[in-house]
């Protein structure tokens, strides 16, 4: 099909929920992607934070094509063997005894919720439903994610949220010590957080928040649920970003890299908050079926493999685009009002709104996404070169001087 009319045609047949770039995209190996159009761009969006292993890589393509002629999809009322590889991987490298598979980051933070509620009802009784969250937080657009997440910009018209949620600055301790203290007695059930916050901006927590905040969970017999739907798979240099704090979340959620682009979420919880789930509690069709898992067993295999060497990677080129980036502040102090990020999800807050910066690196052959209206946000494959970094950087600093 030709663009115009595939972009036409977008208009006509497609909801309008998404504010679309005039790029229509086609092919995708490794760090770049090509339109229809034959033009080549460097890829540092990779599919929001999804494309850890890059485009189309070989063990990712294999592993579905094998699994896609054997066997896609089948119910959850059947044991499946990928299911059961996948869960005991993220088991073994993670603080969780048991998973729940789904498709996407809100449906995770969905269950979350939800397993959080039943533990303390069964636990504590029926008052402690409360669920204490951030400001500037995003969880997803399901009611329950919609909910939790701390921005009234996404709830404005789809009112009234779930009852139960309280909102506090992120990375403030006393706020959130004053939040349960208010709950008490015993209303707060669990605290959920995004270890970074990514969608709102890129925002980091103070050194030692999160084994403060763990400290005061178990003090007030509160659970830590850890939204790793962004941060998770190696983006920020450990598997996992909890491993960067020193402490374990009592309920972890992923997606996005966890397929390797394949849509599958996933809900890691310990062995005694995972109990609350009975047959019957929560379900999903598609959950975990033999096609995704296969992608995600492909990915993570790929990211374990020679001693998480990718990992390692992505921590080494995180610290480069770091510095890279705040080299560009130095440049163009007039425009960055600041750099900051960690591993391979780093951020560059303009001084003015991204939305034209980003039409430039388009022009000039760049993917790179604007969040909380003046924020650049980089987020490659785990698997880019300093070569791209430089090349990457030059189209920003390039694409910022035109303005
Ligand atoms: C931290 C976090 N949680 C949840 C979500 C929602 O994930 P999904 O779009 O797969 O529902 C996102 C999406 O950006 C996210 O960044």
């Amino acid at each position: 099909m030709e663009i115009k009319k595939i972009i036409e045609d977008s208009s006509r047949y497609l909801m309008n929920t998404y504010g679309r770039l005039p790029v229509v995209l086609r092919k995708g190996r490794g760090v770049k992607v090509w339109s229809a159009d034959d033009k080549e761009y460097l890829d540092f969006v990779g599919g929001i934070a999804v494309n850890v292993l890059g485009h189309c890589h070989p063990k990712v393509v294999v592993a579905i094509q094998k699994q896609a002629q054997r066997l896609i999809h089948v119910s959850n009322l059947y044991y499946i063997e990928n299911q059961v590889k996948l869960a005991r991987l993220l088991v073994e490298h993670s603080f969780a005894d048991k998973v729940f598979f789904c498709n996407s980051g809100a449906e995770a933070n969905e269950g979350a919720i939800k397993l959080a509620r039943k533990f303390a009802r069964e636990r504590f009784g029926a008052g402690k439903f409360g669920i204490i969250t951030a400001i500037n937080s995003f969880h997803g657009r399901t009611y329950g994610a919609l909910s939790a997440t701390g921005q009234p910009k996404f709830h404005e018209g789809f009112e009234p949220m779930l009852q139960g949620f309280t909102y506090v600055p992120f990375g403030d301790i006393d706020a959130m010590k004053e939040a349960l203290e208010k709950q008490k007695p015993d209303a707060a059930c669990a605290v959920l957080l995004e270890p970074i916050q990514a969608e709102g901006g890129v925002r980091m927590p103070p050194p030692d928040y999160f084994k403060q905040v763990r400290e005061l969970c178990d003090a007030s017999r509160v659970l830590l649920i850890l939204d790793e739907v962004q941060t998770g798979m190696g983006r920020t240099g450990e598997l996992f970003a909890y491993k960067h704090f020193g402490i374990k979340p009592d309920i972890m959620t992923l997606a996005k890299g966890l397929g390797g682009g394949a849509p599958i979420g996933a809900l890691l919880a310990t062995a005694e908050v995972s109990e609350a789930f009975t047959p019957g509690s929560h379900a999903a069709t598609f959950g975990g079926n033999p096609l995704v898992c296969a992608s995600a067993i492909a990915t993570i295999q790929a990211l374990l493999e020679d001693n998480c060497y990718l990992i390692e990677h992505a921590k080494r080129m995180g610290s480069y685009l770091a510095q890279k980036l705040s080299g560009l502040k130095e440049a163009a102090p007039e425009h960055i009002a600041g750099t900051r990020g960690l591993g391979l999800l780093q951020a560059v807050e303009l001084t003015r709104p991204c939305g034209p910066v980003v039409l430039e690196c388009i022009e000039r052959g760049l993917l790179v996404n604007c969040t909380a209206n003046n924020v650049l946000r980089f987020m490659p494959p785990l698997i880019v070169q300093e070569s791209d970094i430089d090349q990457a950087v030059q189209i920003v600093s390039d694409a910022l001087k035109k303005l």
